[in-house]
């Protein structure tokens, strides 16, 4: 899902991730001068957004897929990216003052075993913050899109809409994670940002190449199933004619690492 070029990961839903990544800096209270970790950083919105507060020679980046690492070595060339994964950082103990993770949470394998990793790397008293789409609410593009492939497809699409499979897409859910791993003073909240289509043809054209979940759905369709959802999707978005707007809603959640 995430193995193709990053450049159309950027323009499906990484056109939302800088904005989230820097609302997820001061979700975290990133403080200049802090050392700072990204898992699962992709394409590096993220990684960019805490160099920006922290200074790039301060920030960790790591993820599971090459083209991503490539891109966000190329994002932010004196961060240190590298290819790992959340399940098993490859850090020290207590090595980083905060360990962000932005929409990566609900894809891994064990949430249990990454969210320890990330209290394990971060120091006592350091911020571990993550967050996840709201899917089944207001992340207006891919709630929009599994809405339209139910409607021509039910049998198939309604198992695989995200509202349904991605986990810690509630707050309660998120908060009851980190609270399991130990971390105190938990805080979950929204954060709701934006991105601009130029029309409908700029939304659509990653689908077809199969990025994400809802990628994936829509390349695994014939050209005629492919077309009538694709006019489905454009129909309920109020067939937008010229450039449009769209809101998403993720939750965050923040924990601090037990003082000793
Ligand atoms: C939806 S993308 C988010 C990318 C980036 N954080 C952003 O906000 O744009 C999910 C990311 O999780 C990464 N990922 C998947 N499994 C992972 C794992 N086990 N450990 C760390 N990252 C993982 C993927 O490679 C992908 O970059």
């Amino acid at each position: 899902m995430f193995s193709g070029p990053a450049a159309m990961y950027d323009r499906f839903v990484g056109r939302y991730s800088p904005s989230l990544g820097r609302a997820m800096c001061e979700k975290a209270h990133v403080r200049p001068g802090q050392q700072a970790l990204d898992v699962g950083c992709g394409s590096g919105a993220l990684v960019e957004a805490l160099a920006a507060v922290v200074e790039p020679e301060n920030v960790v980046g790591v993820d599971p897929s090459e083209p991503f690492v490539e891109a966000a070595r190329a994002r932010v060339p004196k961060a240190r990216i590298q290819v790992g994964s959340a399940e098993s950082l490859p850090f020290a103990d207590d090595d980083f003052d905060a360990t962000l993770s932005q929409l990566v949470i609900n894809f891994l394998a064990d949430p249990d075993r990454g969210l320890h990793e990330m209290s394990r790397v971060t120091r006592p008293g350091g911020v571990v913050a993550g967050c996840v789409w709201d899917y089944g609410g207001e992340m207006t593009m891919l709630r929009t899109f599994w809405d339209a492939a139910a409607a021509l497809d039910r049998e198939r699409a309604a198992p695989m809409m995200e509202a349904h499979t991605m986990r810690f897409s509630r707050p309660d859910e998120l908060e009851a994670l980190w609270r399991s791993s130990g971390l105190e003073h938990v805080d979950v909240s929204a954060v709701v940002v934006e991105a601009s289509y130029d029309d409908f043809d700029d939304l659509w054209a990653p689908f077809p190449t199969g990025v994400g979940p809802a990628g994936a759905y829509a390349a695994s369709l014939d050209d005629n199933a492919r077309d009538r959802l694709r006019d489905e999707f454009a129909r309920r978005l109020g067939q937008p004619g010229g450039s449009f707007t769209l809101s998403a809603r993720a939750w965050c959640a923040v924990g601090r690492v037990a003082e000793a």
